[in-house]
């Protein structure tokens, strides 16, 4: 059972897993200290084939589909204690470089079919509390404006999908997680998307009402974009109003950005660390691939979640 496991894991590549010693994941994210955006190469189109999922992985350095070995357990070990000190896990180069140029154009063909929505509400995604103060963090508002491609406009034979929709990252990502049980999200609409980001979108200062989120940056928007968070600023027993209020009031005592390139894999514990995305600057789209999943099975999106992201309900 465990060989054909494992079998079924390496689909077809030839030759198996190199496994080679694992690079130490160093910690992905750097106090903020300015608004300077990064620069990256445009991408083009390379028309990649491949036989299995896995090939768009640098399984050399990040092994995922070889669990019972050393360096596996080091990867695994490496992103718990990341997501435990800060509640991110930036895993750099994840995707080979020729594939990230490869999913980027898919993206970019699809960017089209997103639906935009732009938003206004709180930090907490809550409404509105009338017994507080005005100025009260739960009061206070700003918008979030971003694109999402819905799952079920992203083509079957599209590479993301086929990573999304492979086993083996979500065995890894359980195990990198450490959750006893793991599901792909099960909403037809919000299983995977491809968050489309032009100039001028961006997150407001939020935190999430999931434990967790997944996501891989497939493009990067020429400035801005910057992913800015603060580590465990509220706990389940203790809301920290005075220290979130100051960061809604342009304070950055305690922000950090992550420090993610394309082909980033980042896990993201949001529930207790609020974070933000910076305003997109110049033409090029930012985007990126969001994957949903869930500890429980069959968890599907209220209509009303649905009409916020896609704009409709079927
Ligand atoms: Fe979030």
């Amino acid at each position: 059972m465990i060989a054909m496991l494992t079998a079924y894991l390496l689909c077809t590549r030839k030759g198996g897993v190199k496994i080679l010693p694992l690079s130490p994941v160093k910690h992905r994210y750097s106090k903020v200290q300015s608004d300077s955006g990064t620069l990256v190469k445009p991408n083009e189109a390379t028309g990649l084939s491949i036989s299995c999922p896995s090939e768009l992985i640098d399984l050399d350095r990040y092994p995922i589909v070889a669990q019972d070995s050393e360096s596996y357990q080091q990867l695994v070990a490496s992103c718990r204690k990341q997501l435990k000190s800060v509640g991110a896990c930036v895993l750099p180069d994840f995707i080979k470089t020729e594939a990230v140029a490869a999913l980027a154009k898919e993206a970019e063909d699809m960017a089209p079919k997103a639906y935009h929505n732009t938003l206004t509400g709180n930090a907490y995604l809550t409404e509105l509390d009338q017994s507080l103060p005005s100025d009260h963090p739960r009061n206070w508002t700003s918008t979030t404006a971003l694109g999402a491609v819905a799952y079920d406009l992203i083509p079957e034979q599209a590479l993301i999908r086929q990573l999304y929709e492979w086993d083996g990252l979500m065995l890894f990502l359980k195990d990198a997680l450490n959750k006893e049980t793991f599901y792909r999200y099960a909403d037809p609409m919000g299983g995977l998307n491809i968050a489309v980001m032009k100039k001028g979108d961006h997150l407001r200062w939020h935190f999430d009402q999931t434990d967790f989120v997944t996501t891989i940056l497939l493009q990067e928007s020429q400035g801005g974009g910057e992913y800015e968070f603060v580590p465990m600023i509220r706990t389940p027993d203790n809301e920290s109003y005075e220290s979130v209020k100051k960061i809604l009031n342009g304070s950055t005592e305690g922000v950090l950005r992550l420090d993610i390139s394309p082909g980033s894999l980042v896990l993201f514990e949001g529930r207790h660390s609020l974070h933000r995305v910076t305003p997109i600057e110049g033409e090029r789209l930012r985007l990126i691939a969001l994957l949903g999943y869930d500890t429980r099975p069959g968890v599907v999106s209220s209509n009303y979640l649905r009409n916020i992201r896609y704009g409709r309900t079927v």
